[in-house]
Order: structure tokens, then C-alpha cells, then sequence
């Protein structure tokens, strides 16, 4: 039988430079707890997925980390852990905002067109199976001005003109992780593809896409592979499978 794992040990901190860098060098120092969150107010040098930089308003957003630890899950599984992820954080936030929702791939979670929050995952394998990851979220909330050049990011303060209570969004947040993260201990694999396919940004329409040569073609996402990679349907019906980096919206 598998449990949710009700006691979470909660580390708030004012300021760091990445909850994500604050937990992995915590784990090579001591015996770090499973489902150990550590949250800041502020992150002097948050990290965002291919190495790009988060950044966030001090004490207006989500910005936490949670240390979670694996029994057998094949290091090949891993992208399930991220649509795991994106569809936890779904599952809360549509009853923010019941339209427009959408997560696009692999795992920038939208509104409308719009970046609400991100999610950075660092795993630690050993022997081919992750032995913990280190969960990362962005979440923006309250928000208001974002830098220029974020043209596409908002938060939930921007689309609701109110603003939300954090502590009780992270708790819903953190409820919802540990029932997504009972179908990944329990392999229920297929599950998790269906959910998340169900909520990806496009599916089924028609779009312009970029390849890693420059090379732009119309496509239709229709879902991910069991590699996890993105499948879409080209033009003359064919279907064509890409992996991170291969392919971009125009
Ligand atoms: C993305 O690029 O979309 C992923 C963003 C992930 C940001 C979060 S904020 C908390 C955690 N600590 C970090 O340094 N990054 C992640």
C-alpha cells in the first residue's frame, strides 16, 4: 500500500539564491527528509529550464522546491515525473481560473497564451533509477509588473484582479504533488500520458512550428510518445516525434 505523506517538513526562507541549488547542496550535506519543501521569499539567482533565469518579485509569487524520494522509477520514466508535475499543478489552479488553462510541453503552465509558472526538475540517479528528484516552481501570483521583456508572463493577480493567499495555494499545491506522485510510485503510467495529454496548449490545432534547422512547417500536436518526446501530425498525415530542443512554437 502507498500513503500520501501527510507530515512535510517546511523550510521558509527570506532569501537565497535557488531553493532548487539550497536543496541539492543541502542533501550532500545531511539526511534531507522526503518531501522536505523549501520556499523563499526571494531568490537572488532563481534557475528556469535550459538554463535560462527565473525571475520573480520578491514576496509576490511561489517560488519552492520539494525534495522527493523514489522507489524503482526508471530513470527513462523521468518525464512522467514532469507531466506528473504539470498536471498537479493544473488540477489546483483550474478552479483559479476554470478557462484558458493549458500546460505546453513539455511543462510551462499558460493561460491563454500568457506564463503563469514553470517547473524545473533535478534528478539524482543511481543505478539507472532516480533515487530523489528536486522539484521546482515558479508560480507567479500577486505580481502586478512584470520586466519588459517577460512580454508573455502574468499571474493570477493580473487575470483575476484579486489577490490570492500563497500559503493556502502552496498547500493545495503540495496535496495535489503527493496524489500525482502516487500514480508515478504505483506505475500508473498510461494515466498519467491520458491527464496530461488532455491538457496540452494546442492539441489538435493547427500550428506553426520551428525545427532545430531553422526549418518552419505547419503541425498538429496530437499527444507525446512513450518516450515522452512531443508528436505531431505534419501535413501529409504523417507523424513525427521531437525531443526538447528539437522544436519550437513560432
Ligand atoms: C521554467 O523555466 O519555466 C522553470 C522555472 C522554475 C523556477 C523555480 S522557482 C523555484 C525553483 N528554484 C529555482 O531556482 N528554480 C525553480
Amino acid at each position: 500500500m502507498l500513503y500520501l505523506h501527510l507530515y512535510m517538513n517546511i523550510v521558509k526562507l527570506d532569501a537565497i539564491d535557488s531553493t532548487n541549488s539550497y536543496l541539492k547542496d543541502l542533501v550532500k550535506q545531511k539526511h534531507v527528509e522526503n518531501w522536505t519543501v523549501v520556499i523563499a521569499d526571494h531568490q537572488t539567482n532563481g534557475k528556469g529550464q535550459f538554463d535560462n533565469e527565473w525571475t520573480s518579485e520578491k514576496g509576490k509569487n511561489l517560488t519552492f522546491s520539494v525534495l522527493i524520494r523514489f522507489k524503482k522509477l526508471n530513470v527513462e520514466k523521468q518525464f512522467y515525473l514532469n507531466y506528473a508535475i504539470s498536471i498537479a499543478l493544473y488540477n489546483v489552479l483550474k478552479y483559479y481560473i476554470p478557462e484558458k488553462l493549458t500546460v505546453k510541453w513539455p511543462n510551462d503552465i499558460l493561460s491563454a497564451n500568457q506564463k503563469l509558472g514553470g517547473i524545473l526538475i533535478e534528478c539524482i540517479v543511481k543505478n539507472s533509477a532516480i533515487d530523489f528528484a528536486i522539484v521546482g516552481i515558479g508560480l507567479n501570483v500577486n505580481q502586478k509588473d512584470f520586466p519588459r521583456e517577460l512580454t508573455f508572463a502574468t499571474s493570477l493577480k493580473k487575470l483575476l484582479k484579486r489577490s490570492i493567499n500563497k500559503d493556502e495555494l502552496l498547500d493545495k499545491i503540495l496535496l495535489e504533488m503527493q496524489y500525482q506522485m502516487l500514480l508515478i510510485q504505483k506505475q500508473k503510467f498510461s494515466d498519467i500520458k491520458y491527464l496530461y495529454e488532455d491538457i496540452l496548449y494546442k492539441k489538435g490545432i493547427p500550428s506553426m512550428f520551428v525545427d532545430k534547422n531553422d526549418h518552419t512547417f505547419m503541425g498538429k500536436i496530437v499527444g507525446i510518445s512513450t518516450e515522452g518526446k512531443l508528436r505531431i501530425e505534419l501535413e501529409n498525415e504523417s507523424f513525427k516525434d521531437f525531443d526538447l530542443k528539437e522544436i519550437k512554437f513560432v
